[in-house]
């Protein structure tokens, strides 16, 4: 069940079913008369019919829980730290997110990464000011559905009307409304957003507190470091103030792209966290999951966003780990008997049943065989010169790199995964 953003009103009459954190895979993988492999991805333009019918209550139901507890920046700072971690509490407090991602944390590979482990996920970065004009985009560029849950919708924005009026569209289908401020490519500073905000911070403190005064979800925010520590703490305690209610903390600062060369700088991370009274979240260096404990319990973190390794090993908070983070004489190195083809062919499935454009899946192909063909390099250049994808396509795709006997398995360490859970600390 896939749901449509709908135009203003932003009700269906219809209802959803209760929420269920986690997905139920076995029936999510089973898609009703499986529709055809070679359905176009591109959503269809009328998805009334497959909105759910119960939507409607259990939205009500979810913002009665909110205006009970919380009616914005009117409430004392103390209250709305309280409130902060009654909704963090409420979703299980979280530990393992996957991180936003431009067509990359679309609908079918959240739900993938959700049944390996992912306690919540945030959405791609939305444009707040295309996702209030066009239909076209909001339909292509954010889906969602019940199993779906805890999400995180990101915007990025610089018109605190504008955001609002992006917010209030999703906020039905949400547990935040997030503020990319972090985004460092050329193109934010274009349009003036993202990280670049960070050389206007009254108006970010606007952006907040006008999405504060005025949604019923939550608000969160991820941020990149300044170069500066104190500089850091001064802007965190500043969105703390200004009501945002979890922060996500890249400890990378604008000028470090490179995610690869640089290393998030935990420390940072770890001031942050001692300063701020909401929940806060660490970003960077996550690749398995001994880098997740290792990051918890160095930042005192309450959660770890992971971006880049997820797309290589979307199975990554299960404690699959792909060769590269074995150590060769490690006891634990044992076929987990899964291996990226397995996760492609999930994760093409998921796309089959909830529909997204084919730039996206292309991107994951591309990210989770990227070792294969490497391999057998034939393979991605036929690939690269099918201008139209289809399923069929690129199940054979799968088939032909099994046949040529390229198959590497992920490994499973199951140790330091197990002492992880959304309700526990690292152990
Ligand atoms: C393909 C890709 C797209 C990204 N898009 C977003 C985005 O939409 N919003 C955002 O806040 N960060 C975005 N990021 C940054 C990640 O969320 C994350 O902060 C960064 O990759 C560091 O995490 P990592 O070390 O786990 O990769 C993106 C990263 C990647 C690799």
């Amino acid at each position: 069940m896939r749901f449509k953003i709908p135009n203003l009103p932003l009700f269906s009459p219809k209802t959803l079913n209760p929420l269920t954190p986690k997905p139920h895979m076995a029936s999510l993988l089973t898609a009703p008369e499986a529709q055809a492999r070679t359905l176009h991805s591109d959503p269809p333009q009328d998805l009334d019919d497959v909105l759910c019918s119960d939507q409607h209550q259990q939205q009500e139901e979810q913002q009665q829980t909110f205006a009970d507890t919380a009616p914005s920046l009117c409430l004392s700072g103390e209250s709305r730290i309280e409130r902060a971690w009654a909704h963090w509490s409420k979703l299980g407090r979280p530990k393992l997110i996957v991180a936003p991602m431009v067509d990359n944390s679309e609908l079918p590979f959240r739900m993938l990464c959700r049944k390996y482990g992912a306690d919540a996920a945030y959405t791609p970065m939305l444009h707040s000011r295309i996702f209030t004009e066009s239909e076209k985009y909001r339909d292509q560029e954010f889906t969602t559905c019940k199993e779906d849950r805890p999400l995180f919708v990101q915007f990025c924005a610089n018109d605190p009307e504008v955001l609002l009026e992006a917010a209030k569209r999703v906020e039905p289908y949400c547990d935040y409304v997030d503020i990319n401020l972090g985004c460092p490519q050329r193109i934010a500073r274009r349009g003036n957003y993202g990280a670049f905000l960070m050389d206007n911070l009254p108006l970010i403190k606007s952006l907040v507190e006008n999405l504060v005064q005025n949604l019923h979800v939550p608000v969160s925010c991820k941020v990149r470091i300044f170069p500066d520590l104190q500089d850091t703490i001064k802007y965190a305690r500043m969105l703390e103030d200004a009501g945002c209610s979890l922060l996500a903390v890249h400890g990378r600062t604008r000028d470090e792209k490179d995610q690869k060369k640089v290393r998030a700088n935990w420390d940072a991370i770890k001031a942050v966290k001692n300063s701020l009274r909401i929940p806060v979240l660490a970003n960077g260096n996550i690749r398995h999951m001994d880098d997740v404990h290792d990051c918890l319990e160095a930042t005192g973190a309450d959660g770890v966003l992971s971006a880049e390794s997820l797309l290589e090993n979307p199975a990554l908070f299960s404690g699959f780990r792909t060769a590269e983070w074995v150590p060769g004489n490690e006891e634990s190195k044992k076929d987990g008997k899964l291996d990226q083809a397995d996760l492609l062919v999930e994760y093409l499935k998921l796309c089959e049943q909830y529909p997204v454009p084919w730039r996206m899946i292309r991107a994951h192909v591309h990210k989770m065989l990227g070792q294969w063909f490497r391999i057998h390099p034939h393979i991605r250049e036929d690939l690269n010169a099918q201008s139209i994808l289809t399923f069929e396509f690129l199940y054979s795709i799968v088939d032909r790199l099994r046949e040529l006997g390229a198959g590497i398995p992920l490994h499973l360490k199951e140790t330091n995964a197990a002492t992880i859970c959304a309700n526990g600390s690292a152990t």
